[in-house]
């Protein structure tokens, strides 16, 4: 089975596995979490799961998210589990929230928003779940509001 194989390829001692993530966003995740420098990373893609289609799994050594961080993978993948490791066992399964508020990491798609005429202006987005399939995102800026894509992530 292939959660199997998942659990003999990668089976880490203690950090975080972000599990049933909607393939092919395993990289994208990665770069909002900014996880790139922070130790051992292993990824998986396009393994079969009964959730999603296809699904990536991203498991970090010796590094616990935190909940905040977490709950930012909800805008791409709501369906992503995060299992908690601490001495080869999962001590916490945690399950994700969407957020109110995100800031800095999604870009607003109105050309004209003040947030994309100043090289260094933050962003901040007001956070809607429409339906189980879409979420929202309203810049507080310019006030439009778009379903959060991947392609939005600065
Ligand atoms: N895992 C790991 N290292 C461990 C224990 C677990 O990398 N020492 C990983 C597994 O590979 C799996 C995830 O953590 O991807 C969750 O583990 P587990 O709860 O044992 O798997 P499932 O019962 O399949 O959990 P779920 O159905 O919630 O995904
Ligand atoms: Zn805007």
């Amino acid at each position: 089975m292939s959660t199997e194989r998942a659990y003999k390829v990668f089976k880490i001692e203690n950090g975080t596995v972000i599990d049933h993530i909607k393939s092919p966003l395993a990289l994208k995740i990665i770069e909002i979490l900014h996880l790139q420098n922070n130790g051992i990373i292993s990824i998986g893609m396009n393994f079969d799961s009964d959730k999603t289609a296809k699904k990536d799994i991203i498991k970090v050594e010796n590094v616990y998210l935190s909940k905040t961080e977490t709950d930012l993978i909800a805008l791409f993948s709501p369906t992503a589990t995060i299992n908690i490791i601490k001495n080869g066992e999962v001590i916490e399964k945690r399950l994700l929230e969407m957020p109110d508020f995100v800031f800095s990491i999604l870009k607003c798609p109105n050309p004209t928003c003040i947030t994309n005429h100043f090289h260094d202006c933050d962003t901040k987005f007001e956070i809607f779940k429409v339906n189980e399939k879409t979420t929202n995102a309203r810049c507080v800026f310019c006030e439009r509001e778009t379903p959060v894509v991947p392609e939005m992530i600065k």
